[in-house]
C-alpha cells in the first residue's frame, strides 16, 4: 500500500529500522559511559535567542536554516538546529561551579537545507560534551572516544581531520588578516565566498568550491598569525593524540561552521558519504548563552545518525533486524479465542513473543498472518481442541505439526529454535 511521504527532507524511521537505530544508540551509552559520559535530555524548542548568541549570527545555520516561529506570548521560539547550545545552557550553572560535567545526547535536529543525499532537514545527532573542561588533554579523549565508538561498530575507512582555530582573542585578529588577504582575490572566489570576505573570512577557508580552494591553497599559513600559547596548546592535543594511539592528519582549512569554536576542531570524513562526507564534527568551544556571564567552554562532537547508517550499510555490516515473534495463536471460534487471550499472557509473561488472532477468521487467512509476521510457530485450537485440553503446534518452518497437552506448549516452544 502506497504511504503518504512526510515534508521534504525528513523521514519515518519505521519498526523494520528502529533495530538498528536502537543498536548504534546502545553501543553510543556504553562506550561514553566507559569515560564517564551520562545522558541528557533538552528541548527541542529553545528561544531563538540561544542560537543566534550561540553558534553566531552569520554563520549559515542562524542567517538561512533555522526553523523560527513566535509562540503566543510573542518569545521567537526555534526548533533546535543542533545539541551543543542547550546543553550549554542547562549545563552553564555546573560549568560556572567548576565542577563540569560529561554528557551525550540523542535527538532529531532541525536545519532548513536543501534536501540531498546526507542531508536532511530533520536528522538525528549523537553528541557528547565535556563541559567545563579546558585541558588539550580532554581535546584529544574526546576525538579518541570517537574512535573507540566508530571501531565498536565496525565502521572502517574513516579519516581523522584536526585543526586549531587558534584562541578567541586570535579569532578577531586572524579575522583582519584573512580579510586583508583575501579582498584583493574577491573577483576568483565564489558568490557565497565573495558575500562571507566582510561577514565571516573563516568559511572561506573551508568553501568546497574548486575556484575558491585555489585561491586559498595559495595563501600562507594561517596558524603563523596565532598566539605562541595557541599554537604549543595545538602541539600537546597532537601529543595527546599519540598517547591515545589515535591516527588523525592535521588539516589546516578546517574551521567548521559554528562560530563558537576556539582552538581545537576535528572532522571525521568516510569516503561512504560521497558529497556530505562529513560524519562527525566537533572541536572545542566557547559558547555564549543568554543571561550567563561568561561563554561557557568545553569540547564535544556530534555525528549525524542517518549518515552513520548509510556509512554502515556501504561496509554492510550487518545490522539488528526485528525479532518476529515466536508464536501466533490461531483461534478457531470464539471459545478457542477466547482461552488464546489467556494462553497469550502466560506464554508473554514467560518472555515468549505472541501474537494472538484477535478475531475469528478463516484458518486460511490467520496462517497467512503467521507466514507474514514471521512466527516461528502457530499455535492452532478450536472447540475440538479446548474440550480435550490439546493445542496444535505447527513449525513453521517445515510445516510440521504436533498436538500437545495445552500445559507442555511453554516447554516445547521455549526449548526449541525452529
Ligand atoms: P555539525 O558539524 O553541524 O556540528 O553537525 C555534526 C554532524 O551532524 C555532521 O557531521 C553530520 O554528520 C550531521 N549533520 C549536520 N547537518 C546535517 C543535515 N542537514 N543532514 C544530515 N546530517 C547532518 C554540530 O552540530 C556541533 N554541535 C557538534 C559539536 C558538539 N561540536 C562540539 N560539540
Amino acid at each position: 500500500m502506497a504511504s503518504v511521504s512526510p515534508p521534504p527532507g525528513t523521514s519515518d524511521i519505521l519498526p523494520c529500522d528502529s533495530p538498528a537505530w536502537r543498536w548504534v544508540e546502545s553501543v553510543a551509552a556504553e562506550v561514553f559511559l566507559l569515560y564517564g559520559y551520562g545522558e541528557i535530555r533538552t528541548p527541542v524548542l529553545e528561544f531563538t535567542e540561544l542560537f543566534q548568541r550561540g553558534i553566531g549570527g552569520e554563520t549559515d545555520i542562524v542567517r538561512k536554516e533555522m526553523y523560527t516561529f513566535t509562540d503566543k506570548g510573542g518569545r521567537s521560539l526555534t526548533l533546535r538546529p543542533e545539541g551543543t547550545a542547550g546543553v550549554m545552557r542547562a549545563l552553564a550553572g555546573e560549568a560556572a561551579s567548576g565542577n563540569g560535567a560529561r554528557v551525550f545526547y540523542l535527538g532529531p535536529m532541525f536545519r532548513g537545507e536543501r534536501p540531498a543525499a546526507g542531508r536532511r532537514r530533520q536528522f538525528h545527532q549523537i553528541g557528547v560534551e565535556d563541559v567545563g573542561s579546558d585541558s588539550p588533554a580532554a581535546d584529544a579523549e574526546s576525538i579518541a572516544m570517537l574512535v573507540r565508538f566508530l571501531d565498536t561498530l565496525g565502521i572502517a575507512g574513516y579519516r581523522i581531520l584536526v585543526n586549531t582555530r587558534g584562541s578567541s582573542a586570535d579569532a578577531a585578529s586572524v579575522s583582519e588578516i584573512l580579510k586583508e588577504r583575501l579582498k584583493p582575490l574577491a573577483d576568483s572566489l565564489c558568490a557565497d565566498c565573495q558575500s562571507r570576505l566582510d561577514r565571516n573570512p573563516w568559511r572561506v577557508l573551508d568553501c568546497k568550491n574548486t575556484l575558491c580552494q585555489a585561491v586559498v591553497d595559495a595563501l600562507p599559513d594561517i596558524t603563523e598569525s596565532f598566539s605562541e600559547d595557541s599554537r604549543s596548546r595545538f602541539d600537546e592535543v597532537k601529543r595527546c593524540l599519540d598517547a591515545f594511539g589515535v591516527d588523525y592528519e592535521v588539516s589546516p582549512r578546517l574551521v567548521r561552521g559554528l562560530d563558537y569554536y576556539a582552538h581545537t576542531v576535528f572532522e571525521v570524513v568516510h569516503s561512504g558519504l560521497g558529497a556530505q562526507d562529513a560524519l562527525a564534527g566537533g572541536g572545542r568551544y566557547e559558547v555564549p548563552v543568554p543571561g550567563v556571564k561568561r561563554p561557557v567552554a568545553g569540547v564535544g562532537f556530534a555525528l549525524g545518525m542517518e549518515r552513520l547508517l548509510m556509512v554502515l550499510e556501504s561496509l554492510s555490516v550487518e545490522l539488528p533486524s526485528l525479532d518476529p515473534p515466536k508464536v501466533y495463536l490461531a483461534a478457531l471460534g470464539s471459545d478457542a479465542l477466547l482461552a488464546n487471550l489467556k494462553m497469550a499472557e502466560a506464554l508473554r509473561a514467560a518472555g515468549v513473543g505472541v501474537v494472538a488472532s484477535l478475531d475469528a477468521r478463516s484458518l486460511k487467512s490467520q496462517m497467512r498472518t503467521a507466514n507474514r509476521i514471521g512466527a516461528e510457530f502457530a499455535v492452532i485450537r478450536g472447540g475440538d481442541e479446548l474440550t480435550r485440553g490439546v493445542v496444535a503446534c505447527r513449525t513453521m518452518s517445515d510445516s510440521s505439526q504436533v498436538e500437545l497437552p495445552e500445559s507442555d506448549l511453554l516447554e516445547f516452544v521455549a526449548g526449541r529454535n525452529g
